[in-house]
This record gives C-alpha cells, sequence and structure tokens, in this order.
C-alpha cells in the first residue's frame, strides 16, 4: 500500500489538531491543549486506491525564519534579497538570512535565531 506523508502546519490555535482528529476520529476536540508534536495514521480509499496517510501535526507556536541559500552563487542569483526580505515581513515579519553551506555563511545563526525567541517566551 502506498504511504503518504502529510504535515499540518498553521498559527497556534487555528485548529490544526482539532482538524486532524476530526478527520481520524471522527470527534470534535473543545479542549485547546497546544501541542508539541502529534502523529497519527489512517487507511483511506482515494480513487479506489488504499492509502495509508501518516499526518504529523505539529506546534503552531514555534518561530520561523526565512532562508535563502547558496548565496555564494551570487552570479546565478535569481532571488533578489530584498524579495527575500519583503517575503519575510509578509510572513508575520519572521528573520530572513542569507546563507551559504558550502562557505559556512550564517549556518550557526540560523539555528541560534530559532532558539532566542523561544528562551525569551
Ligand atoms: P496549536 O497546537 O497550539 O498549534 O493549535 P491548533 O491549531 O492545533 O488548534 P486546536 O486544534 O487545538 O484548536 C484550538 C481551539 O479551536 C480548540 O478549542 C478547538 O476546539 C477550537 N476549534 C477548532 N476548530 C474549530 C471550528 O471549526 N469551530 C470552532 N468553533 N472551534 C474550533
Ligand atoms: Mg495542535
Amino acid at each position: 500500500m502506498r504511504e503518504y506523508k502529510l504535515v499540518v502546519l498553521g498559527s497556534g490555535g487555528a485548529g490544526k489538531s482539532a482538524l486532524t482528529v476530526q478527520f481520524v476520529q471522527g470527534i470534535f476536540v473543545e479542549k485547546y491543549d497546544p501541542t508539541i508534536e502529534d502523529s497519527y495514521r489512517k487507511q483511506v480509499e482515494v480513487d479506489a486506491q488504499q492509502c495509508m496517510l501518516e499526518i504529523l501535526d505539529t506546534a503552531g507556536t514555534a518561530p520561523m525564519i526565512l532562508v535563502g541559500n547558496k548565496c555564494d552563487l551570487e552570479d546565478e542569483r535569481v532571488v533578489g534579497k530584498e524579495q527575500g526580505q519583503n517575503l519575510a515581513r509578509q510572513w508575520n515579519n519572521c528573520a530572513f538570512l542569507e546563507s551559504s553551506v558550502k562557505s559556512k555563511i550564517n549556518v550557526n545563526e540560523i539555528f541560534y535565531d530559532l532558539v532566542w525567541p523561544i528562551n525569551r517566551k
């Protein structure tokens, strides 16, 4: 049987867990219990094919960072720095960094920038 790995993303309290539990178990969860991470499995029939869905229900409160990688390849740039900064602004004003894994630029900063906002909570 084919396996499908699905990830549910969205803001905290939006209803990701309630949606997933309603789909998998047919129950409406009234109580709000913020998720750390949960996974569910459900077998469904789609287009006369049996499919196994593995659904990862994520935390909506985790900070986010937008990363433009391969910044060492300046000659092949297709996305401008401004474009990246503007997109990050639209995404709830999240941090934006350009990185190069190859040249070791901003590799640590990406992960540190995710930890700092969690520490401040
Ligand atoms: P995090 O795990 O913190 O990211 O939140 P979440 O997105 O998983 O939210 P959750 O599913 O826990 O739902 C938050 C609250 O909204 C709960 O009290 C739910 O019962 C309620 N809720 C979810 N969907 C609906 C809906 O369609 N209608 C109403 N009235 N309430 C809903
Ligand atoms: Mg949840």
